[in-house]
């Protein structure tokens, strides 16, 4: 255990800026691209997107959702009701369910080039843990899950 009171999540959402050149995201799902769009302008390419303040702001929002997801980590179900609602938004904006494993998978990729050697695999199985609860309630504000259950 490392001292320190600045979480991770925290500590990324100041370091991201230089991850993104390394960002998977639109290399494992091209048809996300077209979901960013600010202004209904439509990113002509990845390399725009990434470099757009828009889109940045948009990894410092998923940074502190999951950054409010460690600090709750005891009780997750205080974060039910804005995770479900945070859903909705996201289907209303055209994202998919499955998408978000495709982000998580990002997100794994940016914390090993982040952390290195402290990316052990207890890092990362609690990581993906944390990360699934999350995606999880997200998928709770669908309103048709592709395999309902
Ligand atoms: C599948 C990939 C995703 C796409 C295409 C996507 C797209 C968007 C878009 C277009 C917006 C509205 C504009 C903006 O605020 O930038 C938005 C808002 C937001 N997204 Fe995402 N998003 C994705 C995944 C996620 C994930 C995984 C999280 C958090 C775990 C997240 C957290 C947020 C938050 C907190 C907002 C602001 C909502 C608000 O204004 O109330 N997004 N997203």
């Amino acid at each position: 255990r490392q001292g320190g009171s600045q979480s991770r999540a925290e500590e990324m959402v100041c370091r991201v800026e230089w991850l993104i050149p390394s960002f998977l995201l639109f290399d494992l799902d091209p048809d996300l691209l077209p979901l960013f769009q600010y202004n209904c302008k439509q990113f002509a390419s990845p390399q725009e997107c990434l470099s757009a303040p828009e889109f940045l702001d948009h990894i410092r929002k998923v940074m502190l959702v999951i950054d409010a997801a460690v600090s709750h980590l005891e009780n997750l179900s205080c974060l039910e009701e804005y995770l479900c609602n945070l859903g909705k938004k996201h289907q209303a904006v055209g994202v998919k369910v499955e998408s978000f494993s495709t982000v998580g998978e990002s997100l794994l990729y940016m914390l090993e080039k982040c952390l290195g050697a402290a990316f052990s695999p207890e890092v990362q199985e609690a990581w993906s843990k944390l990360y699934n609860a999350v995606v999880k309630a997200m998928q709770r504000g669908w309103e048709t899950l592709p395999e309902g259950d």
